[in-house]
């Protein structure tokens, strides 16, 4: 999941560059990652939307073409008449709400909250359904982190350094496939 909140400068370049570190491997997909972009600004924000690596096409390494692919996602108004999420193509999806309206359907999943001052992720143990939440270029505001505390979510770091937001997908990808080995 990640947050771009609302009343930031509505950077999704962010938000692009991180569906390509999620989901794309140098020679694939990674088939079981599902990606949620939380969109703050628009003119009809908050909105989310849902990529899921086995089912959804066409996902390039080129930040062109995921641009395009979000674009277009946005200019649609299918969410408009449904409760939740409304299926545009093959694994892509969007729905009214942002984190608030998500979080439901995570229910009994563990949530892991990446943050620069939290405890080293080395340290702890994360199961594999466990669903990891990255802020965007400005972090998270403090209602979200409140909501996210409130759901019992874990906090951890990805070591001292702060990270553009891709990046920090990228350490944590490689740190959920050392522990899959
Ligand atoms: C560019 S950083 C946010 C910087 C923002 N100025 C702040 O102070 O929170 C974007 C997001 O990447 C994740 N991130 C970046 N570096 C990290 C690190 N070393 N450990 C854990 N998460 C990190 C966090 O989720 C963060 O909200």
């Amino acid at each position: 999941v990640i947050d771009d909140l609302p009343g930031s400068s509505g950077r999704l370049d962010v938000l692009i560059r991180s569906v390509r570190a999620a989901l794309l491997t140098s020679h694939g997909v990674r088939k079981d990652a599902d990606i949620f972009l939380i969109v703050g600004r628009g003119e009809r924000a908050p909105r989310t939307i849902r990529i899921n690596g086995e089912t959804a096409k066409f996902l390039r390494p080129d930040e062109r073409s995921t641009a395009i692919l979000i674009q277009k996602t946005l200019a649609n108004r299918a969410d408009d008449d449904v409760e939740g999420f409304a299926e545009l193509r093959h694994g892509i999806a969007i729905a009214h709400g942002d984190l608030t309206a998500l979080l439901p359907s995570f229910q009994g999943r563990p949530l892991c909250v990446l943050s620069e001052t939290a405890p080293d992720v080395r340290s702890v143990a994360l199961p594999p359904d466990t669903v990891i939440v990255l802020g965007d270029h400005e972090g998270f505001d403090d209602s979200t982190l409140d909501l996210l505390r409130a759901r019992g979510a874990i906090f951890v770091s990805l070591g001292p350094t702060s990270l553009h937001t891709e990046d920090a997908v990228t350490v944590m990808n490689n740190e959920l496939d050392r522990r899959a080995l």
